[in-house]
């Protein structure tokens, strides 16, 4: 039997054995996905013994995404892009590898909502500079764009984000976030803010480009207060949810072999999970 795990601190609140659990029902692999609660002072020891303990790897979340991507021998570039890691596997030789699939969530379920979203020239917005904002700035200038703004509320963080990443990044003031964002191919939110429905953005789209597409990571709720609003200005919208299932995609297949599809019914059954928490 196959197994893997979700390691985090604390990780009750965990969706992923959900995600997991369907697909392993889904395709009848002989498989298990659990969670482990793993202290921040256990995370060497836990990760060392992965093959003793019979597990092909992990999830990891908050706070051991720094530490398993230290930890890690083997890093993908979407690791040592955001310098963290949320998917941990051992390879053929038993060393430890990391990825961080951040970037690949969110990006496959952009093209896949609004496939579109490459067809005009024009620069991207970013709220926030935290890791996931690293991975989605990442995941932009991968796919090629030639500007991407950043809005924080510290702008430290961001100009480090712009300094790691080079000239196509620009950093603009937390003040300027509608205003300089009025041409944008895409808005993201990547800060917590409306997180279970906390705080407001306070976005104005009324002079919105009427083929920008905004998008929040934030998924609990499904309709943060960011993408209602949109939705009233008439704007295409990506939801929160897709990524995090997306996101799960990589890790599946390299522990249980199979590439799993996100089914509409995978993301109704969370959805309902999110709906009921
Ligand atoms: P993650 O790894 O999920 O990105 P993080 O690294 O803690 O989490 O980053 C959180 C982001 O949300 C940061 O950009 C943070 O802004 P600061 O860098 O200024 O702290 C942003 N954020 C959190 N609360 C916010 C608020 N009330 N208003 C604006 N931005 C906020």
């Amino acid at each position: 039997m196959k197994r893997a795990c979700v390691i985090g601190w604390p990780i009750e609140h965990s969706r992923s054995p959900a995600i997991h659990g369907y697909w392993l029902k889904w395709y009848g692999i002989d498989g298990s996905y659990t969670k482990r609660a793993v202290r921040p002072e256990e995370i060497e020891t836990f990760l060392g013994s992965l093959a003793a303990e019979g597990l092909a790897g992990c999830n990891v979340t908050i706070p051991h995404k720094e530490a398993a991507f230290r930890l890690a021998t083997e890093r993908e570039d979407s690791a040592a892009a955001v310098g963290a890691a949320n998917t941990l596997w051992l390879d053929a030789e038993g060393r430890l590898c990391a990825a961080n699939t951040d970037t690949y969530g969110y990006m496959a379920y952009l093209t896949l909502k609004a496939e579109d979203w490459r067809h005009r020239t024009a620069p991207i917005s970013i709220l926030g500079a935290g890791g996931a904002a690293r991975a989605i700035v990442y995941g932009f200038l991968e796919a090629g764009v030639s500007e991407v703004r950043v809005f924080n509320r510290s702008t430290e963080r961001a100009e480090a984000l712009a300094a790691a990443f080079g000239p196509r990044v620009k950093v603009y003031s937390w003040d300027e976030r509608s205003r300089a964002s009025t041409e944008a191919a895409v808005l993201v939110n990547t800060t917590s803010v409306g997180l279970k429905g906390a705080g407001s953005l306070d976005m104005d789209f009324t002079d919105f480009h009427p083929d920008c597409i905004v998008s929040d990571i934030v998924y609990v709720p499904l309709e943060t207060g960011l993408i209602r609003n949109a939705r009233r200005h008439g704007l295409r919208t990506v939801d929160g949810l897709g990524m995090l299932l997306h996101q799960a995609v990589p890790g599946f297949e390299k522990w249980f072999g199979v590439r799993p599809e996100v089914t509409v019914e995978l993301y109704n059954l969370i959805a309902a999970d999110i709906e009921a928490a």
